[in-house]
Formats: structure tokens, sequence, C-alpha cells
């Protein structure tokens, strides 16, 4: 097992009911800037519920976050925020929401540039240089809730980025499964496939002797299995979603990654998807792991048995076993009617593996977890998918 260090200070507030604990949690008096979406959390209810909960606070508000968020909109929160001497940030709502919010909370105690400084990692921010922040989830899915990353897109230049700080963990995030009973079904699909392709990032990569690691990883995959269709039928079931946001919130508070290799290439590639095609981050993701591990079986073949054997019950031959994983993976996501191909989105396998191509290429971006796949195979990879 490899050396790590593993840091996480978000408190989970889990279960029904538990929005109106941000009395408790919230700082006594603090200026709350509070971030969300489109507008889903007026429809369920859960804005009353913060509102109410938060009753004896000065809130401002910021809504409009889009999914993507997009650094544009992140920059007027983040004015708003310093003109209105802002203590602590509550976002509700999902990834996007989360994501935003964590650059708006480094962004307004960044004064020696723009924001965007921090997405592209010019800026690094460190403990304490980020407003507080909590959360209240309600869409299983990026885990957001409890690490410190967060994805920025800018529409204006095609782009989507990473960045992560520890100082963008949430203190707190609350986690009531219920929020997420408006949730449409291909948002729910959408969630439960990024969760799973989390867990295989971390995993699907070449052994290291971490059992324990990778019995954790494959719990959450045969968890997914488990409840994934039943989570998606309506109306929804209680201890369904429970156990969905859960596992999506285990998939990726890092536990599962300490001590192992990791690959994310797949995210990487995904990203640029979603920034030149407008997919949503799991469609953007289904339609590439599936090819991503064929093409590259060999390399990781020994935990791509591993995960046919443990998590499919594969028995046979090798080359046989990983064939069948692979496809049986694939036959899960469509079985939650998420399809696994660029075509299937009408989107030309040939061009999109072009303009990713270029675009690694300019940068000199090599991926996976021997940092050794090319723009030329991640061309390869795409033209495959159709
Ligand atoms: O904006 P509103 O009106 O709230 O509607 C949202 C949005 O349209 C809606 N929604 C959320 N909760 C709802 C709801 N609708 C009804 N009922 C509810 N309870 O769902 C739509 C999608 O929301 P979004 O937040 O975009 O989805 P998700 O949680 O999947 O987040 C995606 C973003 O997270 C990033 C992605 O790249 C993408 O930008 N990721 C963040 C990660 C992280 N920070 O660790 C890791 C992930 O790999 C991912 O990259
Ligand atoms: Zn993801």
């Amino acid at each position: 097992m490899n050396n790590f260090v593993y840091y996480n200070p978000t408190r989970i507030v889990f279960g029904k009911d538990t929005i109106k604990k941000l009395s408790q949690l919230v700082p006594e008096g603090a200026k709350v800037l509070m971030c969300y979406g489109g507008g889903s959390i007026k429809r369920n209810g859960v804005y009353d519920q913060v509102m109410d909960a938060l009753a004896g606070w000065q809130v401002v508000e910021f809504g409009g976050i889009e999914p993507n968020p997009d650094y544009d909109t992140l920059t007027k929160a983040i004015d708003l925020g310093r003109e209105k001497g802002i203590e602590f940030i509550l976002a509700v709502g999902g990834g996007s929401v989360i994501d935003g919010a964590k650059l708006v909370a480094a962004g307004i105690r960044y004064h020696h540039g723009e924001a965007w400084d921090i997405v592209t990692g010019d800026k690094k921010v460190h403990l304490g240089e980020a407003v507080p922040l909590g959360t209240v989830l309600t869409l299983p899915a990026t885990g957001t809730e409890m690490n410190g990353n967060s994805v920025i897109s800018r529409r204006a230049t095609e782009e989507k980025h990473p960045w992560a700080s520890e100082a963008v963990y949430p203190v707190f995030s609350i986690l009531d499964p219920t929020t997420t009973y408006s949730l449409p079904e291909h948002q729910v699909r959408n969630g439960i496939v990024d969760a799973y392709v989390h867990v295989m990032e971390q995993y699907a990569t070449y052994p290291v002797n971490s059992p324990l690691q990778d019995r954790q990883a494959e719990a959450i995959l045969l968890t997914l299995h488990e409840i994934g269709e039943k989570a998606l039928e309506t109306p929804p079931d209680y201890e369904t979603r429970a156990n969905l946001m859960w596992a999506a919130t285990n998939a990726l508070n890092k536990l599962i990654a300490k001590g192992v290799p990791e690959d994310w290439a797949t995210h990487s590639i995904g990203h640029e998807l979603t920034a030149f095609y407008g997919l949503a981050h799991g469609e953007s993701l289904a339609v590439v792991l599936p090819h991503l591990l064929w093409h590259q079986r060999e390399k990781k073949a020994e935990k791509l048995v591993q995960f046919g054997q443990r998590v499919f019950g594969l028995t046979g031959e090798r080359d046989e076993v990983i064939r069948q994983a692979i496809a049986e993976m694939s036959a899960f996501f469509n079985r939650l009617k998420m399809p696994t191909k660029l075509t299937d989105f009408q989107i030309d396998p040939h061009e999109a593996a072009e303009r990713i191509q270029a675009r690694f290429e300019e940068r000199g971006t090599l991926l996976g977890e021997h940092d050794d796949i090319t723009p030329q195979e991640v061309a390869e990879i795409l033209r495959m998918s159709q």
C-alpha cells in the first residue's frame, strides 16, 4: 500500500427532517450567503425549510447557479459576497451549486488576481483562505458534499476544469434523502453513474496490496447494483434513496483512494465532452468509461479480473472475464437508461476525437494511473464510442 495523508473535516448530518438542524450548525450571528441553482429548491420545499431554520440570521441570497457552474455567474456571487461582508456560505442544491459556492468561498478572500487563477491552479488556496461553507445536498452524485473538490465551467472559452483545496471542505453537509424525491429520473440516473465511475477511477488501476480499500470500493459498486434500478422508481422509496445518497458520498469522500493509485482519465475526457457538447456530467462519463477500460485492459488486467469476479461473480479465463465484466457494467448503465455511446447523443465520435486530441496536445495532457494515455490514444478511445 502507498503512503497517504487523510484529512476530512466535514460533519455529516444524515436523515429525514435534518434541515432544521441548520440552526445548530450555522455560526450564530454570521452573515450568510445562501447559494442555490435554477429554482428546484423553491418547487420542492427545501428553500422554505432552509429559510425557516435560518429565521434568526441575516441571509443574502444568490440564485441562478447553473448545472456545470459558469465562472461568469460565480464572479457575480463573489462581488456580492464582498459587498455584503459575508461570513458564512450555505450552498443548497446539487454538485454544481456546491462546487460553485466553493469557488465563491475562496474567491471572496482572493484579492491579488482573478478567481479564475484558483481554477487554473495558478493560485493555491491554503487552509483558512476561504469563507467557511456548509451545504444542504439535494442530488446524490458528486461527493462534493464531503470533499475539497470543485469543477468550474467557463462557457465563454468552452472550458471545464477541476480544482481542489482543503480550505473548501464543507464544515457540515446535511443529507436528507427526502430532498431527492423531486429529482427527474434522468438526474437520478446521472448521479448513480457518476458515483459508480468515481469508484472505478479509484479502483480499476493496478494492485498495490490494499484489500480493505478494494473491498470498500467493491461494496459501493455492489450497493449501486443492488439499489440502482429501484432508485429510479416512483414513488421514491426512502430506504433506497437513503442508501444511494450515502453510497454516492462514500464514492468520493476520498477514503477508498487512500494508499492506492488513481486514474481519473474518464473524468478528464468527460469534462471536455461537456465543455464542447454540453453533455451532463454522468452522461459524459458513461460514453467514455467502457471504451477506456477496454482500450486499457492489459494495463488494468488484474483489477478488471478482480472486478469481474467479485462484483459480477464471473469465473473462467482471464480475457473472457475482462470482456464480460466491461459488458456487464455497460449493461447496468443501459438498464438505468444511460446510453454508453457518443452516437446515442448524436455526437460524431470522429469529430469529438479530433477536437479533444487537439486540445490535449496543446496542453501536453497525459492521462491515467501511469500518466501514459496520450492524446492520440484518447482519440482512439473516443472513436470506439459508437
Ligand atoms: O439548478 P436547480 O434548479 O437546483 O436544478 C438542478 C439541475 O438542473 C437539478 N436538481 C438538483 N437537485 C434537485 C434537482 N431537481 C429536482 N429536485 C432536486 N432535489 O438537477 C440539475 C443538475 O444539477 P447539478 O448540480 O448540475 O448535478 P450534479 O450534482 O450531478 O453536479 C454536476 C457537477 O458536479 C461536477 C460536475 O463536473 C458538474 O459540474 N462534479 C463535481 C465533483 C466534485 N466536486 O467532487 C466530482 C464530480 O466528478 C463532478 O465532476
Ligand atoms: Zn464525477
